[in-house]
């Protein structure tokens, strides 16, 4: 979210940048004013643990302990973690794809065996396969990698999706790593539910991974946290690799994340409908303007999945925007097998630039941009692979 700054709120609108959450902008100036920047107290005394459990409560109702919870650099540091942790070379470990690309190169590069289970379209959004899902996992499965609300669909798990996937992970004995990172960033009408809220027994076989870095912009901090649903789980994470091997986290990451915790639920309260109506904007340009993109309706983030497959873009959709409109978007082929014709737009941005990016690419395309979708190859239904 770099450069994210609305079109007209009055208080957050920098033309180019989206200031911080006033409480974060204090608190870091306090450090610099009085040169406080050394190390960090201990993670009690930087009250991390407690502002994350309070604002899980606050906005989740989700009650956990501080003491099962442990501060992180990063989610993703985590994801390795995890990996490392709960399972070893050759197990399988289930990833629903499309996927934010850690969690491909996490069980990749740990030399685990990647379980790849599509998400489908459900009426306007991609949805996770349950039935598929139940057919993936073998005998050799041992983990399940969720990321909700999802990164790139922004789809937001119902709690009776949650509950389905919770009685597969009981029954095949998974460990659940869900990173719920965009946790905030959930649009009206929908709502997040904790992974790890929905039964004891899922608790104790789930390890929760947050940030405050993506809904309030700081993730140059470096912050991040990972809680425990027991404490089998956290013992075995902090003496699989020992703690030193983490580093210690910066003292303005710490502040700035309970900060955003604790007092930053009012500029939270502006930016999400600001990005819900960029949604909603790029919603109705691509369908009068770029019909031949299929638009997958995000519930959460602020990121948009579009499936270019009826435009036949050579080399690659990314490409063809990046050469031709010169707008940078994530290539679809980076979040898994079969998204070639993928790519991942960011609209946390003003809306003059997001209207520039889409102009752009819909110049780009010049008539191509309304090929309509039944020009493609063969029918689609509900439920295919996407
Ligand atoms: C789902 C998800 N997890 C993790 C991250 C990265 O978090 P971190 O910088 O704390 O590793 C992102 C960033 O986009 C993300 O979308």
């Amino acid at each position: 979210m770099t450069h994210l700054s609305p079109q007209r709120p009055a208080r957050l609108g920098r033309r180019d940048g989206f200031p911080i959450a006033a409480a974060i902008e204090r608190e870091l100036r306090r450090f610099v004013d009085t040169s406080d920047v050394g190390y960090p107290m201990g993670l009690r005394q930087t009250g991390l643990a407690e502002a994350f459990c309070e604002h899980m409560a606050e906005r989740f109702e989700w009650a956990i302990e501080p003491a099962r919870v442990e501060p992180l650099a990063e989610v993703v540091q985590g994801l390795y973690l995890a990996v490392e942790a709960y399972s070893k070379p050759g197990d399988g470990i289930v990833v629903q794809t499309p996927i934010y690309p850690p969690f491909l190169h996490a069980v990749r590069e740990l030399d685990r065996r990647l379980v790849e289970n599509r998400l489908v379209r459900g009426d306007d959004e991609l949805v996770f396969d349950l039935d598929a899902l139940e057919r993936t996992i073998d005998r050799g499965t041992r983990m399940l990698l969720l990321c909700n609300p999802h990164n790139p669909s922004g789809h937001v798990a119902s709690r009776a999706e949650l509950e389905r996937l919770a009685r597969l992970a009981l029954e095949h004995d998974l460990i659940v790593v869900s990173d719920e990172i965009h946790a905030d960033l959930v649009f009206a009408g929908h709502r997040h539910v904790p992974f790890a809220s929905t039964s004891p027994e899922i608790a104790e076989r789930t390890i929760t991974l947050s940030s405050a870095s993506k809904a309030f912009n700081i993730p140059g901090l470096r912050c991040a946290v990972a809680h425990f649903g027991s404490e089998a789980l956290q013992r075995r994470f902090q003496t699989v690799i020992h703690k030193r091997f983490r580093g210690g986290l910066g003292l303005l990451g710490m502040a700035a994340s309970v900060s955003a915790w604790r007092f930053g639920q009012p500029w939270l309260d502006e930016v999400v409908p600001h990005l819900q109506s960029n949604r909603d904007f790029v919603e109705r340009f691509l369908a009068e303007r770029i019909p031949a993109i299929r638009f997958h309706r995000p519930r959460a983030t602020y990121l948009a999945w579009l499936d270019c497959e009826a435009l036949a873009l050579t080399p690659s959709p990314a490409a063809h925007f990046l050469q031709q409109a010169r707008v940078a978007l994530s290539d679809g082929r980076l979040f898994g097998a079969g998204y070639d014709a993928f790519v991942r737009l960011n609209f946390a941005t003003s809306r003059p630039i997001l209207e520039a990016i889409l102009e752009r690419m819909a110049s780009s395309l010049g008539p191509r941009s309304d090929a309509r979708i039944a020009d493609r190859k063969g029918p689609r239904r509900h439920g295919d692979a996407s």
